[in-house]
């Protein structure tokens, strides 16, 4: 278990450095807005998120010319997520920058400064209103008429949510009084924390699913495809920002928030006309205010007041020149780590929650903490006993910043991370280079079941038509089935099917029949339907094709889950396979659980044997090739012998059927010669292989 590193000044990274860590950052905040923005389930702290994105900003300010195409800088957000239809907004839906200080809010009031040429004393008018925590959205109304609301999405283009914001008593269907004959009205919709707590008590007791804070609930609320669950749900909405309008509504931004009261809208009544001095006072107000408001706050908008100043400002990148958040500093809280438990997600990764005695943190109680994985518990060195240092930034699931080491008792136990699922019992590996831990017994673990069994009736895999999500859960949860063999053995309960809720004869006597259809399977799609980690269709489909039959693959799998096994040597070589799907293999084959789901498979279906590349003069041989080769590139010798029909490896063994000596050929040559397999000068193979010898 390597420690991170922490990160290093930005002023001493090469330039080959910088490339690295710009691909990373760019990976990695792009699976932090997906998880943000399309599953209303954040992945990190807003300040963890920050600091990225802060620090993919400082590199790409010292290596211009490394600006990824995909960079975040140049995102906004998440791409609008499948189920509504697309609006395009028609002024663009920016961010904001923040900052965490006075010097740096003075920064910002410099460059403000600077960029209008105005002296450096100058005064300057803000408005400052609270930065609710909810989700923004533009509502576009037409002749006064609301026409469309939108969500956010990536900024340019967000999710159609018309009819769910026609249900907020806080969004008037009509502007009253005289208005442009065409405005987009941006604000923010949100849920008090009152509504949320009541939200999650209903949710818990119909079983339903419990959102982590308000701005999820919000979010998971609105995004609702029918909007009657939208209308049950409260959800409220302060107006504060302009899109586009088809002609002038006001002189300043704190005129134009008089205009949006007066048309029917909630505007904060927080909000304040400033100038810039008194911000920092305003500030220290919000912040002692906080706690006590009815809804989450995470920080104050700053905007300049003139609006022809905001004209003049523009935008920087995706964040405006005249507006900034000033966040909170994150919320914290000591308390004690009394336990560390392992949660098993569906896709089989271990994580470790730190159960915590319940502690008041800006006045939610928080019990629980994400330690994320093992190398987190290692480089925090958390310990049971041990006192921690706990942050709630915003919202988001609580973070532990570090241990109270002066608060260590002495009996304090380092925590060993389970290599055995405590769901199922299987082996949990982690793979080199990889952070997670997993379970292995994806088919039998109860925490993956119903995704692992989704996967094998898929249409790709054994394609068993009306064995989709929602009759999978039901069966599984009613122990109908809970395995992949199981399904075959689904037609011995055709009645009891037919008599369950939603069922009849004719759909119970099509399940039986579809499942029957899908007895023959080829080995392709067996080995895909496994959901073997990282063997996909293609990868399958290469296996298949390899060790042609199921008890000729089955068998040299097992052979090769013994680390440096000739087996294991072998698959790695495969052309298209390599080391890491190699150990993937090996894992799921050496978890006896695994096996026995394989041989409780082989004995209710067949699977049918792929045919190797056919009619090709080396079709199924497998071929090395070593040392120098003269008269073509290894690239070219391979190609061929891929079109006979032939598997090009890297290693010599049993299973060799033919090497190819170059020039200066020597370890391969001699454990060919060992293993008695045949070898074949260049010239040789030029002839056999149909070329022209040199
Ligand atoms: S103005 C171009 N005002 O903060 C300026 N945003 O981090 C656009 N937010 O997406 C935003 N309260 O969801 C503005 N009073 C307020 C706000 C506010 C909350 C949110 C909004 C925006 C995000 C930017």
């Amino acid at each position: 278990m390597t420690p991170t590193p922490p990160p290093r000044p930005v002023d001493a990274l090469s330039e080959a450095e910088a490339k690295a860590e710009l691909a990373r950052l760019a990976a990695e905040i792009a699976a932090f807005d997906r998880a943000y923005y399309e599953h209303d389930a954040p992945l990190v702290t807003d300040a963890e998120y920050d600091a990225r994105r802060r620090r993919n900003a400082a590199i790409e300010a010292r290596f211009p010319q490394l600006v990824r195409p995909d960079s975040p800088s140049r995102r906004l957000g998440a791409p609008a997520a499948g189920g509504f239809a697309k609006i395009r907004h028609l002024q663009p839906m920016l961010s904001l920058g923040n900052v965490f200080s006075a010097s740096e809010f003075a920064e910002f009031l410099g460059r403000v400064r600077r960029f209008l040429g105005l002296p450096e004393a100058a005064s300057l008018a803000l408005m400052g209103e609270p930065k609710i925590d909810g989700l923004s959205v533009s509502l576009t109304y037409e002749n006064g008429a609301l026409t469309r609301g939108a969500t956010r999405g990536d900024g340019l283009e967000g999710e159609d949510v018309t009819a769910n914001l026609r249900t907020l008593a806080a969004i008037p269907a009509r502007l009253a009084g005289p208005a442009p004959d065409l405005i987009e009205i941006r604000g923010e919709v949100f849920m008090t924390k009152a509504d949320f707590l009541a939200l999650n008590a209903a949710q818990e007791e119909a079983g339903q699913k419990i959102f982590a804070n308000p701005r999820n609930a919000a979010a998971g609320s609105l995004r609702q495809l029918d909007a009657k669950i939208t209308a049950g749900r409260k959800l409220s909405f302060f107006a504060y920002a302009l899109g586009e309008a088809s002609e002038a509504v006001a002189a300043s931004h704190s005129a134009y928030l008089a205009r949006l009261g007066a048309w029917g809208f909630l505007v904060n009544p927080l909000s304040r006309r400033l100038t810039d001095d008194e911000a920092p006072a305003f500030q220290a107000e919000m912040t002692e205010k906080r706690a006590g408001l009815a809804y989450d706050i995470d920080g104050v908008v700053y905007k300049i007041d003139d609006l022809a100043w905001q004209r003049r400002l523009g935008f920087a990148g995706r964040d405006p020149r005249w507006a900034i958040a000033w966040k909170f500093p994150a919320e914290q809280a000591e308390t004690e780590l009394v336990d560390i438990r392992i949660q098993v997600g569906r896709t089989g990764v271990l994580t470790p929650v730190a159960q915590l005695t319940p502690v008041n943190v800006g006045g939610v109680l928080v019990a629980r903490a994400s330690l994320h994985n093992e190398d987190e518990i290692a480089r925090k060195d958390v310990r049971i006993g041990d006192t921690v240092l706990i942050q709630r930034a915003g919202d988001v699931i609580p973070q532990i910043v570090r241990v109270v080491l002066a608060k260590r008792p002495p009996d304090a136990q380092p925590f060993k991370f389970p290599e055995i699922c405590p769901v199922c019992g299987s082996h949990a590996v982690r793979p080199p280079g990889e952070a997670a831990r997993r379970c292995t017994g994806g088919l039998i673990c109860p925490a993956q079941a119903v995704e692992r069994l989704v996967h094998f009736c898929a249409r790709p895999a054994f394609d068993i038509e009306g064995m989709g999500e929602k009759t999978i859960s039901a069966f599984y949860a009613d122990g109908l089935i809970a395995g992949p063999a199981d399904i075959f053995r689904l037609p011995e309960r055709e009645a009891e099917i037919a008599a369950r809720d939603g069922w009849g004869k004719v759909s119970a006597r099509n399940l039986v029949a579809a499942i029957a259809a899908r007895r023959r399977i080829p080995l392709d799609r067996f080995i895909y339907a496994l959901g073997i980690r990282r063997i996909g269709e293609t990868t399958a489909r290469l296996l298949a094709r390899h060790y042609g039959d199921f008890s000729v693959w089955r068998r040299e799998m097992e052979a090769a889950s013994v680390i440096g096994s000739e087996a294991r040597l072998a698959l790695g070589s495969i052309d298209g396979i390599g080391p890491i799907i190699a150990e993937e293999l090996a894992d799921f084959f050496a978890e006896p659980r695994n096996r026995a789901v394989l041989d409780a498979l082989a004995s209710e279906i067949t699977i049918t044997p792929v045919e190797n590349v056919s009619g090709g003069a080396l079709a199924g041989k497998v071929v090395v090739f070593t040392g120098q080769l003269t008269t073509m590139t290894r690239a070219e010798a391979k190609a061929r012998a891929e079109a006979l029909g032939a598997k090009v490896t890297d290693t010599v063994s049993r299973r060799t059927d033919l090497v190819v000596l170059g020039e200066a050929a020597g370890a391969k040559a001699r454990r060919a010669r060992e293993l008695g397999v045949r070898t074949l000068s260049e010239a040789e193979w030029q002839s056999l292989s149909g070329g022209s010898a040199a």
